[in-house]
C-alpha cells in the first residue's frame, strides 16, 4: 500500500484571486478564492484512489486507441506516463497539488508535464463524472474483498476456539438471566454465522457493484465510437452500466459497503461486549491476554479489556458513516453533484476502522483462555436445569407442560430457599411438592444431561456442535 502523501497546500489571503484553472481556464478568467479551494478541493483525500485512476486511465487510453480514436502512439506514451505516476506515488515522490483539486486532475496535469501534448487527448469520450464512479467503485470492490478476508479470519479464530470448548457447559442467558446450558463452543458458533452473514452481504454487494459507469461521460454518453465492454472488461467489471445518467449518480455501492461495514460493526460490538462481561470479576469466563488488555496507572490489581471496549465503541464511528453519506445523498437530483465528493470519507473510515476491529477482536480470539470451571459454577447456580425438570414431568408423568411449569417453579422456590441446587434436593422434599416424581428425574438435572438432550439441528449438544464445527470449517474456510 503506498502511504498517502500531505498535498502541499497552496495558501492565499481569503478572497484574493489567483490564476486561473489550467483545465478550464479558457471559461474562467480569475482562479478561486483560497476558501474556496479549500472547500472544493478532495486531493487530500481522494489520492487514495491513485492507483484506480491510473488503472481506469490506462483501460480508457487503450480502449480510445482500439476504436481509433486517438493514435496508437499517443495511447503508448499515455500509458507509459501513467506508470511513471503510480511509481512516482508509490515512491511518495508525486507532487500533489490542492489548486489542481483532486486525484484526476493531478494525474492529468502531471501527465502534460511528464509526456507533453498526447497528455491531452486522454479526456476525449469520458468525465470526471464517469471517472470518478469508475475509480470508486473499483477502490470500494477492494474494500469489499479486504472485509471478507477480515472476517473470514475472524471466523477461523473463533471456530479454532470453539474446537476447544465443544463440551465446555456455560449458562446461557435470556435478558441476562441464566437460562439453559449451553457450550461454549456453540455459542462462539453463533458469531461464526453472524459474520457468515456479513460474507454473504459482501459477496451480494460487490455482485451489484461490478457494472462499470466509464464512458457515461458526463452524463448523457459520448458521441465517440467507444467500446464500453473493452474498457468494462479491463478493469474486472462483469459489464458496462446500462444507463449513464444512473451511472455518475449512482453510489449505492458505497452504501452497500457502509451498510454491510455497519452490520459487521454491530455484530462486533455485541461480541465485545459478551467479552467484557465475560473477563469481569463476576463472570471470569475468560481471561484476555496481556497482548490485547491494559493495566491502570493507580490500580494495580486491574486488567482491563480496553481492545474489547474500542471495539465497542468504534461501530459508531461506522454506523455513522452510513448515516452521514444517506444523509448526503438523500434529495440529490440526476446526475453528478459535488455534494457526491462527500462520499469517499465515510467509506475510507469506516474501512481503517473495520479493518482495526476485526484484526484486534481475531487477535482477542486467538489468545483467551476460557476458565470452564468458573463457567460450570455459574452455571450450577442458576436453577438452568429447570426447562428440563418440566420438560421431565410432562414426558414421564404426562402432566400439562403449564402444570409442569408450576410444579417447578415451586421446586426452584424451594431450593433457593434452602440455598441449594435443583439436583441437591432430596427425594422426600421434592415428592412433598409432587409425590408422583420417582429418583429417575435427577438424570435429567445434571448440566451434561441438559447440554446432550438438545440435539435438535442447531442445538447446543457437544455432539451437534462437533458436526456444525466441521460444517463451518467446509462453509467459510
Ligand atoms: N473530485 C470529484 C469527486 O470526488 C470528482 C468529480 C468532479 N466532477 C465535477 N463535475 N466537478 O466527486
Amino acid at each position: 500500500m503506498t502511504k498517502p502523501t500531505p498535498p502541499n497546500q497552496t495558501v492565499h489571503p481569503p478572497g484574493i484571486k489567483i490564476g486561473a484553472n489550467q483545465l478550464w481556464g479558457g471559461r474562467f478568467a480569475a482562479g478561486p478564492a483560497a476558501i474556496m479551494e479549500r472547500i472544493n478541493a478532495s486531493i487530500g483525500f481522494d489520492q487514495k484512489l491513485a492507483a484506480q485512476d491510473i488503472a481506469g486511465s490506462k483501460a480508457h487510453a487503450a480502449m480510445l486507441a482500439r476504436q481509433g480514436i486517438i493514435a496508437t502512439s499517443d495511447a503508448e506514451s499515455i500509458i507509459a506516463g501513467l506508470d511513471l505516476i503510480l511509481h512516482e506515488i508509490a515512491n511518495g515522490v508525486f507532487p500533489f497539488q490542492v489548486a489542481l483539486e483532486d486525484i484526476h486532475m493531478n494525474v492529468e496535469a502531471r501527465l502534460a508535464t511528464l509526456i507533453g501534448e498526447p497528455a491531452k487527448r486522454l479526456h476525449t469520450g469520458r468525465s470526471r463524472n464517469d471517472q470518478v464512479a469508475t475509480d470508486f467503485k473499483l477502490w470500494v470492490r477492494d474494500a469489499l474483498d479486504r472485509l471478507d478476508a477480515g472476517l473470514k479470519d475472524l471466523q477461523a479464530a473463533l471456530i479454532d476456539q470453539a474446537e476447544r470448548h465443544t463440551g465446555t457447559v456455560m449458562p446461557g442467558y435470556t435478558h441476562l438471566q441464566p437460562a439453559q446450558p449451553v457450550t461454549f463452543g456453540h455459542h462462539l458458533l453463533a458469531y461464526v454465522e453472524m459474520f457468515g452473514r456479513d460474507r454473504s452481504r459482501a459477496k451480494d454487494a460487490r455482485t451489484r457493484l461490478n457494472e462499470c459507469p466509464l464512458g457515461s461521460a458526463a452524463l448523457a454518453g459520448t458521441p465517440y465510437p467507444i467500446d464500453r465492454d473493452h474498457t468494462a472488461a479491463a478493469l474486472g467489471f462483469d459489464r458496462p452500466t446500462a444507463n449513464s445518467l444512473d451511472a455518475v449518480s449512482d453510489r449505492d455501492f458505497a452504501l452497500e459497503y457502509l451498510a454491510t461495514a455497519a452490520i459487521a460493526s454491530v455484530h462486533l460490538s455485541r461480541f465485545a461486549e459478551e467479552i467484557v462481561l465475560w473477563c469481569s470479576a463476576q463472570f471470569r469466563f475468560i481471561k484476555l491476554s496481556d497482548a490485547f488488555t491494559s493495566g491502570s496507572s493507580i490500580m494495580p490489581q486491574k486488567r482491563n479489556p480496553d481492545a474489547a471496549e474500542l471495539v465497542r465503541a468504534k461501530s459508531g464511528r461506522v454506523i455513522g458513516s452510513l448515516t452521514g453519506l444517506l444523509i448526503a445523498l438523500k434529495g440529490l437530483p440526476l446526475a453528478y453533484s459535488k455534494d457526491m465528493q462527500e462520499d469517499k470519507e465515510p467509506v475510507f473510515e469506516a474501512d481503517d476502522t473495520l479493518a482495526l476491529c476485526l484484526a484486534a477482536t481475531a487477535g482477542m480470539v486467538r489468545d483467551l483462555i476460557a476458565d470452564p470451571a468458573a463457567m460450570r459454577l455459574a452455571a450450577e447456580r442458576g436453577f438452568l436445569t429447570a426447562t428440563d425438570l418440566a420438560d421431565w414431568l410432562v414426558r414421564e408423568l404426562g402432566m400439562p407442560f403449564r402444570e409442569a411449569h408450576h410444579v417447578t417453579g415451586r421446586l426452584v422456590k424451594l431450593a433457593e430457599d434452602r440455598g441449594v441446587g435443583l439436583a441437591d434436593l432430596d427425594l422426600a422434599s421434592i415428592q412433598a411438592v409432587e409425590q408422583r416424581i420417582t429418583l429417575g428425574v435427577k438424570d435429567v438435572l445434571g448440566l451434561e444431561a441438559s447440554v446432550a438432550s438438545r440435539s435438535s439441528f442447531g442445538g447446543t449438544s457437544p455432539e451437534r456442535v462437533r458436526a456444525a464445527l466441521s460444517t463451518a470449517r467446509e462453509r467459510f474456510l
